[in-house]
């Protein structure tokens, strides 16, 4: 579990009298602006890793909407992040465009307001509150299973789309997490309608800067997007408030949370706006997950069927429970690969508040600073061949003795995503769940390719076809 710093530490500054690092941070120069601007907003993945090729670990890039500073190695992110987190802040424009629709939720916040919320909110992702939410997760997904096959989308040639499925069930799973009980279909629906329509025009939004502060349709529709997941999630926290009763699910314990000093709950405005973001950051992200894993699992047969076998041996033909996650070993480090390769937060943005050091050169107070997990996660001089899906990167053994910082698919530092052992449970179970029913095919004519949009996710659709073990004998 994370434990919250509190605020005793200071901004590093004047780093001049520590050492002397040199202020010319290596990068393209200034005509190369615009290049830069359209390599990388169409690129951004290639574009990010070029620049480490050609420049090294940190650097400088103009583009026509300033200076961005490229930071990869490790010690760069660590210092971002965790040694020196005081000096950098979420002013840039990706937390700008989200807080439209996130407002003051934990993602977006920042600041001493930040550090209260996320105090009321830590308790409630205790390892044991997860614990709880393992049987939820597992039975929602044999419900999902159960529909694919009255749908007979199993056992024939008829492809699932896995990318638009994971992202149903993992919003039907943190729903339930939230609400205590399933959102009624019609309200699951205008909740999942409403996202995805803020999902796109946010990923727009980071892409033509300023999209959002016009009068433009996209603005437009993403007001009206919020427009309805603040009625929906109104109505249930007013109903709760209504009905009182004692709940154990996380919308109960945001209701209950009270500061330790003044006693203070939170506002309803508040309480909106952490449901939002639990419901946005909380099932995205772990849908992307998942769809990158099926994918390299039916690109790397030998795996999946080593994957298999642990599921025979562990779970012998049940369902999985929360206790077997710890004999689930092998596929934790398939997902922990898979997030190495594919890393759902691809990249993670910062304002640095004064001078500091990285690498040998100064960062300027104002830099808007950049960690790519999609570059770092395949650094050659962290990982051997850094391309090749190999979850035994993952065992104990191999795993020791590497840079913390290498692999930050949840961020790091007080900021690391509160949400990452739920993430981690719900991967391992949903994975355990169907794949030890089913083996998952690319379809033949299947091309996949990511897009980073707000988060890292394969292009388009994942088509893939499923065959039952039981009919496969
Ligand atoms: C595979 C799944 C997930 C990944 C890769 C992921 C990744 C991340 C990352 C990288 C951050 C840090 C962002 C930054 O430092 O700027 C973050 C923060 C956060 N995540 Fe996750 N996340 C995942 C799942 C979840 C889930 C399941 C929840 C909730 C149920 C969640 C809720 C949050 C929240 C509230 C924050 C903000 C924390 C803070 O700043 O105090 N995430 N996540």
């Amino acid at each position: 579990m994370t434990t919250v710093p509190s605020p005793t530490r200071r901004v590093e500054q004047d780093v001049s009298q520590r050492s002397h690092p040199v202020s010319r941070l290596p990068g393209p120069s200034w005509y190369t602006a615009l290049e830069n601007t359209t390599r990388f907003l169409r690129q951004a993945l290639e574009f990010s890793e070029g620049m480490r090729r050609q420049y090294g670990d940190v650097v400088s890039v103009p583009t026509l909407v300033g200076r961005l500073t490229l930071v990869f190695h490790p010690d760069g992110v660590r210092r971002v992040l965790q040694e020196n987190h005081f000096n950098y802040n979420k002013d840039i424009p990706d937390y700008q465009v989200l807080s439209r629709l996130l407002g003051k939720g934990l993602l977006t916040n920042d600041g001493d307001s930040w550090l209260q919320q996320r105090r009321l909110m830590q308790p409630a992702f205790h390892r044991d509150r997860v614990n709880a939410f393992g049987a939820v997760m597992t039975d929602t997904t044999m419900d999902w299973m159960q529909r694919w096959e009255m749908r007979r989308l199993v056992d024939t040639d008829e492809p699932l789309d896995m990318l638009k499925e994971m992202s149903a069930l993992t919003l039907s799973i943190v729903c339930k997490a939230l609400f205590g009980a399933a959102l009624p279909d019609e309200q699951l629906e205008r909740v999942r309608r409403a996202l995805t329509t803020a999902n796109h025009r946010l990923s727009d939004a980071f892409y033509i800067p300023g999209i959002l502060s016009l009068p433009t349709p996209q603005r437009h529709q993403l007001a009206a997007a919020r427009r309805e997941l603040h009625a929906v999630v109104d109505e249930l926290v007013r109903q709760r408030r209504a009905d009182g009763g004692e709940r154990n699910d996380l919308l109960a314990m945001l209701l209950e949370a009270r500061d330790a000093e003044t006693g203070e709950g939170m506002s309803d405005a508040q309480v909106r706006d952490e449901v939002l973001t639990l419901l946005l950051a909380g099932h995205e992200t772990t849908a992307n997950a998942l769809s990158w894993t099926f994918y390299l699992l039916a690109r790397h047969p030998e795996i999946a069927t080593r994957l298999h076998q642990e599921y025979r041996r562990v779970l012998a033909g049940r369902p999985p429970a929360m206790q077997d996650t710890a004999r689930l070993s092998y596929g934790r480090m398939v997902i922990e690969e898979s997030m190495r390769l594919y890393p759902p937060a691809w990249a993670v943005g910062r304002r640095a508040l004064a001078d500091d050091e990285i690498g040998g050169y100064v960062i300027p107070k104002g830099a808007y600073v950049l960690l790519f997990q999609s570059v770092t996660h395949r650094h050659p001089d962290f990982w051997e061949q850094p391309d090749v899906f190999d979850p035994e990167r993952f065992s104990s053994e191999h795993a020791a003795g590497r840079h913390r910082f290498a692999y930050f698919p949840f961020g790091g530092g007080p900021r690391l995503c509160i949400g990452n052992q739920f993430a981690l449970t719900e991967a391992q179970l949903i994975l355990a769940t169907i794949l030890s029913r089913y083996e998952l095919r690319l379809t033949p004519d299947a091309s996949v390719v990511p897009e980073p949009l707000v988060t890292l996710r394969p292009r388009g659709t994942l088509l893939m076809t499923a065959r039952s073990f039981a009919e496969l004998l």
